[in-house]
């Protein structure tokens, strides 16, 4: 029988992302909404983990199937880890990325090269019918550029540069930015951890 992994997001970005990453599974990997799963979650978890596996045993809860959830964010060291858990809530919910962006820019106007490191995080939690839920982090390390760059990617892609590249996450392909993401080593290393026990 075809293994089904539903994934708790809306965000239609992060599906193509998971499908390419999980994709080797050879399992059918659906979206909440796909699902027909409609649940309102409120993440109030103090930690990527703990926002991560909320939504994961939310879901979880409305079905038999494996469940996974991601929570991410970037983590801006002179701003003291700003916007972190709260990224997609950073000046409103409903304010494009163009203006977060531009805002986080304003912020760090002045700030040299070497203080504007930052990082994107996500955590990676599962919920396995008969196992006790499982949670894993990846990250990429970089900084914050002095403009917005790139046209690929979502959110502040265009504002995150790579550490040993020198471009942003959105001038890179969907395939070079999997190879190294935070989501893309958080999912890797969940995809092993599920090869192991199911
Ligand atoms: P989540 O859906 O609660 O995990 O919110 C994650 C938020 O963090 C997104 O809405 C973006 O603002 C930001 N974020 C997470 N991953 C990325 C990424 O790969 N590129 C750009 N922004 C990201």
């Amino acid at each position: 029988m075809k293994r089904k992994i539903i994934f708790a997001t809306g965000n239609e970005h992060k599906m193509t992302e998971i499908r390419q990453i999980l994709g080797d599974l050879g399992w059918e990997i659906q979206s909440m909404r796909e699902a027909g799963i409609a649940v309102n979650i409120v993440e109030d978890g103090a930690t990527f983990e703990e926002n991560a596996l909320i939504k994961a045993k939310a879901v979880a809860a409305c079905c038999d199937d494996i469940v996974l959830a991601d929570d991410s964010g970037l983590e801006i060291d002179y701003l003291n880890k700003e916007p972190g858990i709260y990224s997609s809530r950073y000046a409103g919910e409903d304010t494009s990325y163009d203006i977060k962006n531009q805002m986080l820019l304003d912020r760090l106007r002045g700030v040299p090269r070497e203080q504007r490191t930052a990082r994107f995080v996500c955590a990676v939690a599962a919920v396995v019918p008969g196992q006790e839920p499982m949670v894993v982090r990846g990250t990429i390390e970089g900084y914050i550029g002095e403009t917005p760059a790139g046209e690929n990617g979502f959110g502040y892609d265009p504002i995150f540069y790579v550490e040993d590249l020198n471009c942003s996450t959105a001038q890179l392909s969907p395939e070079e930015k999997n190879a190294r993401s935070h989501r893309g080593n958080a999912l890797r290393l969940m995809r092993e951890k599920l090869k192991k026990i199911c």
